[in-house]
């Protein structure tokens, strides 16, 4: 069956993981990426599938009702996977109003755009939400103490450890703490609302933290890596104990694939990486994976680590059960955190350019003159 699939937010880090892996297993479907290019969107990032024949870039705020709903007409979507956002926690505690029009409005615009043109004929339709597990608040940290690390700082073991008895479940109820995981909860609202109010054939999933390649250097892993390499400081917030549940990017977009496919219209899903770290303890990793890789005495920048002012209202723990999604559909994490972590840090290592770029602010500079000539 050939379908036309409105993927939001495609330059970014995960959008991106998921273009690629939909133009490339989907030659049949055609691929619209919509992408307003804002700081953290880069057409680098799908650089191996723009000349693909089924690929299509739009430039456009989602908030531009007129504009998205031209886009609709168009391309006659019939799919929507809306990932696009406003995505970094500490950016919304600075800019609360960018999070709540992107990720608030943004969505109702492209929710309001799909209902007046499915018109209704809702059979084949479907309009999928990307969220994150941080809508549901924050777990505790029942072991804070006298626990080892899941694995040694040489990365040599996978055991999962959980750091509290407790896990977010579909079932869980909301309970946002950033103005970041505020504006995501009001989306999902909205989503769900279209599906009980209008008949809208709609789906949201709540995905834990992600890592790998193309991940914007503003986030823990991408930045600490480059710091680390560069011998700056790891600005670790607070006591660094809090607890994130990682998940490798590619898997997200495989359980993006399964679910948009076989998904049952109206649930919710989680998907997670059943693999819990503190902070301190990745940071860890993170210093001997990067000295052992680039041929340094492994652990020799330990002494980069700075204890910084925490973040504020810093979720203590997330941790995700996402066994339904194993149940119903089958999907499971396919790489262990050694692996995973293990490629993550060589990519960026290996793809130094693609990081130079976009420190140096020469991406958006050279976007802005391409769309200024058009
Ligand atoms: P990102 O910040 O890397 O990318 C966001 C993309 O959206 C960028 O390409 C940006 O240009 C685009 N965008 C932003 N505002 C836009 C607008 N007004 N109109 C059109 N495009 C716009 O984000 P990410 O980490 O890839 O996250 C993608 C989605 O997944 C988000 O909805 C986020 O909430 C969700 N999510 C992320 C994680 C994670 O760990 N990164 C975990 C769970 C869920
Ligand atoms: P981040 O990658 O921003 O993701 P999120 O806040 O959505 O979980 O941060 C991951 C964890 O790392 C989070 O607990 C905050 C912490 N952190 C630091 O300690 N220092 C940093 O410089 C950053 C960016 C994050």
């Amino acid at each position: 069956m050939s379908r036309n699939i409105l993927i939001t937010g495609g330059a970014g880090f995960i959008g991106s993981h998921v273009v690629r892996l939909f133009v490339t297993k989907y030659p049949d479907y055609r691929i619209v990426n919509l992408d307003k290019l804002t700081y953290a969107g880069n057409l680098a990032n799908l650089k191996d599938v723009e000349q693909a024949p089924n690929y299509r870039f739009e430039r456009c705020d989602i908030c531009d009702y007129d504009a998205v709903r031209a886009i609709f007409r168009k391309y006659d979507i019939d799919g929507v996977i809306h990932l696009a956002a406003e995505s970094h926690v500490d950016r919304s505690i600075k800019d609360p109003f960018t999070f709540a029009r992107t990720n608030v409005m943004g969505t109702l615009t492209l929710l309001q755009s799909a209902r007046e043109h499915w018109n209704g004929a809702w059979d084949g339709k479907l309009f999928y939400h990307i969220s994150t597990d941080e809508v549901y608040g924050a777990l505790e940290l029942t072991h804070p103490e006298g626990i080892e690390p899941p694995f040694s700082t040489t990365a040599s073991s996978t055991e999962h450890l959980a750091y509290g008895a407790d896990f977010f479940y579909e079932t869980t109820k909301y309970n946002p703490h950033s103005p970041y995981s505020a504006s995501k909860a009001s989306s999902d609202h909205f989503v769900r609302a279209y599906h009980d109010t209008y008949g809208m054939p709609t789906l949201v999933t709540n995905c834990s933290n992600n890592y790998g390649p193309y991940q914007f250097p503003e986030k823990l892993i991408p930045l600490f890596i480059n710091n680390i390499r560069h011998r700056k400081p790891l600005p670790v917030y607070g006591r660094g104990e809090n607890v994130r549940d990682w998940l490798y990017v590619e898997d997200h977009a495989r359980a993006i694939d399964v679910i948009f496919h076989r998904g049952k219209v109206a649930e919710t899903y989680n998907i997670g990486g059943f693999n819990e770290w503190k902070n301190i303890d990745l940071v860890r990793v993170l210093v001997c994976t990067v000295d052992r890789l680039l041929g340094r005495k492994e652990g020799e920048d330990m002494d980069l680590i700075t204890y910084v002012t925490d973040r504020p209202g810093h979720d203590m723990r997330y941790a995700i059960d996402s066994s339904k999604l194993q149940r119903e559909l089958g999907w499971e994490p396919s790489l262990q955190f050694e692996e995973g972590i293990g490629k993550t840090v060589r990519w960026y290592l290996d793809n130094q350019a693609w990081m130079d770029n976009i420190t140096s602010g020469e991406y958006e500079r050279y976007y802005e003159e391409m769309y200024r000539n058009r």
